[in-house]
């Protein structure tokens, strides 16, 4: 049986008499996992130089593209998009991003596969937000090829990936979220990921560029593409983003 009554408001009441873990005065998950010591980080600029284009124009532009040049997108660029996407509005406070979030939980990692970008070698790489930087999982020239079994060839979007620039892939820790809202997690991490991809539509305007959002994955080759556990936290969402033709 389908859970999508799950998303009908009485949805709340169902869960109105468990006390969460936060009530509970168990400890808060951190924001932001933790990221190895060893690792080199890539730390980006916030000084953009991407085009004044008004929300307007990005907004009547926007739309979902598959088609895509092979052309490579600039580190300034990719900064921008993670900016638009999961970026820290006030260091003082990184729970405030350029995106909303229920409760301000953020449950989502940002990973990328890295194909076409100037200056970063190809690979898997995981953004800090806090940081505002990147660093590098593992390196793989050929990492689109690991793409491919995660996006099969029956996706209208699998044609695009030899010359698409990035793919942003979006896991959830729903602990983070479920902390303060036991049993919300299946509804507002679901919400939380529109808002990201919705930014990561109308930024990719900006930048001569453009992106498709991508539901229709293999889940176990995601979390296993990504070095994640596949239960405390797991693929939620992907879009493939590069230059247009
Ligand atoms: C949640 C979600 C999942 C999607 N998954 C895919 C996908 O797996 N493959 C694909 O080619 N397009 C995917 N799309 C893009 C839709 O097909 C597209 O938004 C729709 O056809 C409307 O076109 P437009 O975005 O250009 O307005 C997805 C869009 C959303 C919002």
């Amino acid at each position: 049986m389908s859970n999508i009554k799950e998303l009908k408001s009485k949805f709340n009441e169902k869960y109105r008499n468990i006390v969460s873990d936060q009530k509970l005065g168990k400890p808060k998950p951190s924001i932001e996992k933790p990221y190895p010591l060893d690792v080199e980080l890539i730390m980006l600029s916030k000084d953009f130089k991407v085009s004044g284009l008004s929300l307007l124009v990005a907004m009547q532009n926007r739309k979902s593209r598959r088609k895509f040049s092979g052309n490579k997108i600039a580190l300034d660029e990719l900064s921008f998009l993670l900016w638009a996407t999961q970026g820290v509005r006030n260091s003082d406070n990184p729970i405030f991003r350029t995106v909303p979030s229920a409760g301000a939980r953020h449950p989502l990692e940002t990973y990328l596969v890295v194909h076409k970008v100037e200056g970063l070698q190809n690979g898997l790489y995981r953004y800090l937000p806090i940081e505002h930087a990147l660093y590098c999982i593992e390196k793989e020239e050929a990492i689109v090829d690991k793409l491919k079994v995660v996006i099969p060839s029956s996706n209208p979007i699998s044609m695009g990936l030899d010359n698409c620039a990035i793919t942003f892939l979006w896991a959830a820790i729903p602990y983070r979220t479920e902390w303060r809202y036991p049993g919300m997690g299946v509804k507002v991490i679901g919400q939380d990921a529109g808002h990201v991809c919705q930014n990561l539509y109308l930024a990719v305007e900006a930048i001569n560029s453009g992106v498709c959002a991508v539901d229709a994955y293999v889940q176990d080759a995601a979390d296993e593409l990504l070095c994640i556990d596949g239960q405390d936290e797991f693929t939620v969402y992907m879009a493939v983003v590069g230059k247009v033709i």
